[in-house]
């Protein structure tokens, strides 16, 4: 390598505060799901109770982002996009859950610099899951 740096690039995992910040912001992501008006479109595709998305989804980012594997240890292949099939996911549904998950990264401080490079990251994953036609 040419860099000369000793020690490896830090994981988005570890640049965001790891398992304790993680879990701090996706708690606030689903309270934010769960109050905002303006995420009400996505609100009402959950179950009642928002507490497996939670841990599902507190389990899928941790690996996702560099951190410990959880999600595949315990239930293997995410198949995401397949998951996602039974709910309707047009532009207006990705929209609603990256500025849910936006604002809830901001709430938690997580820096700017990574919390755009995350946002980045987060659009194409929610865009690649539409699965609704929609005029452009
Ligand atoms: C694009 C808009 C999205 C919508 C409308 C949406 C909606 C949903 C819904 C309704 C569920 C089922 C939750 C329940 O059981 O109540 C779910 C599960 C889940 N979502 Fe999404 N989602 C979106 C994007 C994403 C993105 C971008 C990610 C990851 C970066 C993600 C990760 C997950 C995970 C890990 C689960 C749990 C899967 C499992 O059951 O094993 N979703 N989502």
């Amino acid at each position: 390598m040419s860099d000369g740096g000793e020690r490896a690039r830090a994981t988005p995992y570890e640049l965001i505060g790891g398992e304790r910040k993680l879990r701090e912001m996706v708690v606030r992501f689903y309270a934010l799901m769960d109050t905002e008006l303006a995420l009400a479109g996505i609100r009402k595709l959950h179950k009642p109770s928002l507490d497996d998305a939670t841990e599902m989804l507190f389990m899928f980012l941790s690996g996702w982002l560099g951190g410990p594997q959880l999600y595949a240890e315990k239930y293997g292949h995410p198949m995401l996009r397949a998951r996602h099939l039974p709910f309707a996911i047009g532009k207006a549904e990705r929209d609603q859950w990256i500025a849910g998950m936006s604002f809830a990264m901001e709430q938690v401080g997580i820096a700017p610099e990574v919390r755009e490079e995350l946002e980045g990251a987060f659009f194409r994953t929610a865009d690649w899951m539409r699965n609704r036609e929609e005029a452009d």
